[in-house]
C-alpha cells in the first residue's frame, strides 16, 4: 500500500536524510516536504529529489494553520513525519522564544490540523502522525544510572528539551483524548551527512580543516550515545510501517562516548584522511572552553523495546560512522562552506568564551 507523506523539517539534517531514505525505498509514495528554511534548513540537502514527479517542496511555517490545512487536503496526506523544530541546545539558551513557538505551538498546529483532516475523512486506520523527538526530554543520567527507557519520567533541563517535552505531551494527549493515531520516537544524538556546521561533529571537522580551535565544553567528560543518521532513518521506517499508535519507541546506538574521546577519534581520522592540515596532529587544536549552562552530564538509551517488538537494531558502529562522516565533510566543501555565513559567525562569537577554562 502506498503512502502520502507530509515531512515537516525535511530540509534539515535528519529530515533530509529521511526523505532520501524514503524516496529510495518507496519510490511510488508521494512525499511533500514542508520547511520554513530557517538557518538550519537547506534546499541543497534535497538535491536530486526535486525533479521527481511524486516529490514536492513547500517553503512554509508549521505554525501557519491555513497552509497546513491546505496541504493535508489537496495532497490527501495520510502520514505526517514531524521533524521540524528548533534543535540546537546552545541556541535555546541564547533565545528560547523560537523554541516554544516552533516546537510547542507548531506541533499543536499540526496536531489540530491532522485531527480535523483525519476526522473529515472518517478516521482511516492507516493514518499516522509520527513525532520525532529526543532522549533529552528524560534529563541527565549519573555515571551508574540505567539508560533511559520509555517509562523514564520526563525531566528536561534546557529550553530545547523542555519545548520538545511539551510537544511530546501534546502528541500523547491527542492519542489519549481523540484516539488520533500518533507515535512518538525519542532518539539519541545523531551524526552524519548534512548536519549543520555548528553541531559538535561537523564543527570539529570544519575547524580542524581551518586550523581553528576545537572548543570542548567544561571537562569534556559529558557522555552522549551516538547514532548514525542512516540508522535513525531505518528505525523510523519500521516505526511507520509496524509501530503501534499511542506507543513511544526509544532509538539509540549503544554507543556511549565521552566528548573528549569522540573529539580525539575525530582528530585521528582527520590526521589520516585530510591532506595537509594547517595544524598537525589535529589534537593540538583541542581547547577546553567555558561549560554550557546546565549541561546534561550523560545520555544513554535503552533500545530494547524497538528491538524486541519491531526487530530494529543499528547497523553502523561509531568507528565506521565517524569515518563515513569525516569523509563526507572532506568531500563536500561546496555544501558546508556557504553555511559559514555572517549569521553563523555572529552566533559563534556569542556562544564561545575561549578565555575561561
Ligand atoms: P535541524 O535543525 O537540522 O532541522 C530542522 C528543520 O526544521 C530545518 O530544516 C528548519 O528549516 C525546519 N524548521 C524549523 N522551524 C520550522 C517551522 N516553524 N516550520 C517549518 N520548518 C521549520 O534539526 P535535526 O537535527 O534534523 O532534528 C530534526 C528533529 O529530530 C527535531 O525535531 C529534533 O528535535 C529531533 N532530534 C534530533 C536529534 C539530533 O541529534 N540532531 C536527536 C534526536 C531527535
Ligand atoms: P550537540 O551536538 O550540541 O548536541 P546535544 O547538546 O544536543 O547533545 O553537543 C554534543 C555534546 O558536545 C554536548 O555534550 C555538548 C558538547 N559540545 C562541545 O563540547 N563543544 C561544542 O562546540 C559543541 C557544539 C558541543
Amino acid at each position: 500500500m502506498s503512502r502520502r507523506l507530509l515531512v515537516t523539517g525535511g530540509a534539515g539534517f535528519i529530515g533530509s536524510n529521511f526523505v532520501h531514505h524514503w524516496c529510495q525505498h518507496y519510490p511510488n509514495d508521494r512525499v511533500v516536504v514542508l520547511d520554513a528554511l530557517t538557518y538550519a534548513g537547506n534546499r541543497a540537502n534535497l538535491a536530486g529529489l526535486e525533479e521527481r514527479e511524486n516529490f514536492r517542496f513547500v517553503q512554509g511555517d508549521i505554525c501557519d494553520r491555513s497552509l497546513v490545512d491546505r496541504l493535508l487536503q489537496t495532497e490527501n496526506i495520510d502520514t505526517i513525519t514531524h521533524f521540524a523544530a528548533e534543535s540546537h541546545v546552545d541556541r535555546s539558551i541564547l533565545g528560547p522564544g523560537a523554541f516554544v513557538q516552533t516546537n510547542v505551538v507548531g506541533t499543536y498546529t499540526l496536531l489540530e490540523a491532522f485531527r480535523q483532516h483525519w476526522q473529515a475523512n472518517s478516521q482511516p486506520a492507516n493514518y499516522r502522525f509520527l513525532h520525532v523527538s529526543t532522549d533529552e526530554v528524560y534529563g541527565s543520567l549519573g555515571a551508574d544510572d540505567p539508560a533511559f527507557s520509555e517509562t523514564t519520567p520526563y525531566a528536561p533541563n534546557s529550553p530545547y528539551s523542555a519545548s520538545k517535552a511539551g510537544s511530546d505531551h501534546l502528541v500523547r494527549a491527542y492519542y489519549h483524548t481523540y484516539e488520533l493515531p500518533t507515535i512518538i520516537t525519542n532518539c539519541s544524538n545523531n551524526y552524519g551527512p548534512y548536519q549543520f556546521p555548528e553541531k559538535l561533529i561537523p564543527l570539529m571537522c570544519i575547524n580542524t580543516l581551518m586550523g581553528k580551535p576545537l572548543p570542548v565544553y567544561g571537562d569534556g567528560k559529558n557522555v552522549r550515545d551516538w547514532l548514525y543518521v542512516g540508522d535513525h532513518c531505518s528505525a523510523l521506517d519500521v516505526v511507520i510501517n509496524r509501530g503501534a499508535p499511542g506507543e513511544t519507541y526509544n532509538i539509540g546506538g549503544n554507543n556511549e562516548v565521552e566528548n573528549i574521546n569522540l573529539v580525539q577519534m575525530l582528530c585521528e581520522l582527520m590526521d589520516e584522511l585530510a591532506p595537509e592540515l594547517p595544524v598537525h596532529p589535529a589534537q593540538n587544536l583541542i581547547t577546553f572552553v567555558k561549560d554550557r549552562p546546565g549541561h546534561d552530564r550523560r545520555y544513554a538509551i535503552n533500545a530494547t523495546k524497538i528491538k524486541t517488538q519491531l526487530g530494529w537494531t543499528p547497523s553502523v558502529t561509531v568507528a565506521e560512522g565517524l569515518r563515513l562522516t569525516v569523509k563526507w565533510y572532506l568531500t563536500h566543501h561546496d555544501w558546508w562552506q556557504p553555511l559559514l555565513s555572517e549569521e553563523y559567525q555572529a552566533y559563534y562569537q556569542k556562544n564561545y568564551v575561549f578565555s575561561a577554562s
